[in-house]
């Protein structure tokens, strides 16, 4: 019944108008399952890599014909009768054809496109909602949502050095009401934005990317929007940041004798060493309600982050997200040497959704938070929706509640919270790891 009888693949477009594969993987029953692959923008260097065909005249370089062609002639013919929901022996099957540890000969678009569509199809097949399948009768924790309001650094010109600006209602009594709560905020930012003269465009992930005069304007803006929708910034609504400063670093800067690293603020027109830096996120964090901050050292930085988990992971979520990329054995480093206190988890970041499983129960079982995470180049795909509450992880991140593809994903979780009706539960804070 689940048999893989066919496997498809074409190039369509994400959120930015560049191309990304879909893979759709149709077994003996009928049953069929379909999986569009997100892109980032700042992507980390221990990322799996993303196959892309490097042919200027079309597409600037960014066509996915090279793995559309992978899936077509390499892993389809190999995956031809294997059994979809054997997930596991699909996605080794997958990693040994490809054959690099970084999955980049088949390219991990291709590969995670193929594992996706084949958990959609099995699915199916049991006739079973994705998260049901992947999570069963355990998985009825809806996550409490990071919303992307305020975009900066690499998606949004012009706009802040850090990245994202996000609100988190972990007051909210369920997960609708966290979604009312992100665009009452959402629309009232906007308000703000708009009455004090600034740009109200929107950056990749649906914010704005207003042109502020410093990083703190845009936590004092958001906090007044928390505000003016009604909402105690602290109770209500926490803030969660991730300025991604991976894409800060001054590589040009002389190394400091203590092997810190500097970071260039540009918008303010100073850097920070290392240490400045986490001095710069205590200070933060004693003063705004940050519940969250994720990347706010860089991805090799792994001294840097040591400091600042010692120093504030007692009461702010640290998550890793270019340090970590969803990547087992760098999320062990950092539970062995007191890295952080969280996980991002991207699925393209590694490549396979075993693999994705497998960083999660890691995080879990050692008292690390874990937050699912969409790209800032996305699709209609609302896959992830399904994998927070098939992980229980409590927690996500889809920019902002604004624009089809990621409100997409907040929709996909309205209709699972009305599926699963009064057994539907949602944490509020206690999804955070340092209120456990
Ligand atoms: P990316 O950004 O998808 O461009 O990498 C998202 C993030 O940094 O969390
Ligand atoms: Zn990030």
């Amino acid at each position: 019944m689940t048999s893989i009888e066919l496997i498809d693949a074409h190039e369509i477009l994400d959120s930015r108008g560049n191309p990304t594969i879909e893979v759709v993987v149709v077994l003996d029953s009928g049953a069929t399952g379909r999986a569009a692959v997100p892109s980032g923008a700042s992507t980390g260097a221990h990322e799996a890599v993303e196959l892309r065909d490097d042919e200027p005249a079309r597409y600037g370089g960014k066509g996915v014909r090279r793995a559309v062609v992978n899936v077509l002639e390499v892993i389809g013919p190999a995956l031809m009768d294997q059994d979809a929901a054997d997930q596991a022996a699909i996605d080794e099957l997958l990693i040994d054809l490809d054959g690099t540890p970084d999955k980049g000969r088949l390219g991990a678009n291709a590969i995670l496109g193929v594992s996706l569509a084949c958990a959609h199809a099995a699915a199916a097949a049991y006739g079973l909602p994705l998260y049901r399948y992947l999570g069963g009768v355990a998985a009825r924790t809806l996550p409490v949502p990071m919303f992307n309001i305020l975009n900066g650094g690499k998606h949004a010109a012009d706009s802040t050095d850090f990245q994202e600006f996000m609100v988190m209602p972990v007051g909210a009594p369920s997960w609708s009401e966290a979604l009312r709560a992100g665009a009452e905020i959402f629309a009232a930012l906007r308000t703000e934005l708009h009455g004090a003269g600034h740009s109200t465009g929107q950056g990749d992930e649906g914010g704005f990317a207003p042109s502020l005069a410093s990083n703190e304007a845009a936590i004092e803006v958001v906090l007044r929007a928390i505000e003016r929708a009604g909402y105690h910034p602290g109770e209500d609504v926490v803030i969660a940041l991730d300025p991604a400063v991976t894409e800060l670093v001054d590589l040009d800067a002389p190394a400091t004798g203590e092997g810190e690293l500097t970071y260039r603020l540009a918008k303010e027109g100073r850097t920070l060493v290392t240490s400045e830096l986490v001095d710069f996120w205590a200070d933060w964090i004693d003063r705004y309600p940050i519940l969250s901050l994720e990347d706010g050292l860089a991805e090799d930085d792994w001294l840097g982050w040591r400091m600042l988990t010692e120093r504030v992971g007692d009461r702010c979520q640290l998550v890793g997200d270019d340090l970590f990329v969803t990547n087992p054995e760098r999320l062990g480093r950092g539970i062995a040497e007191g890295a952080g206190n969280a996980v991002l988890i991207k699925l393209n970041q590694i490549g396979t959704l075993s693999e994705t499983l497998d960083t999660v129960g890691l995080a879990q079982r050692n008292g690390f938070g874990a937050v699912i995470s969409h790209r800032s180049g996305e699709t209609e795909d609302t896959t992830i929706a399904d994998l927070a509450v098939a992980t229980g992880t409590g927690q996500i991140k889809s920019g902002a509640p604004s624009r089809s593809e990621r409100v997409a994903k907040y929709n996909r979780l309205l209709r699972i919270e009305a599926e699963l009706d009064r057994f539907a539960t949602y944490p509020g804070r206690a999804a955070l790891v340092t209120s456990r």
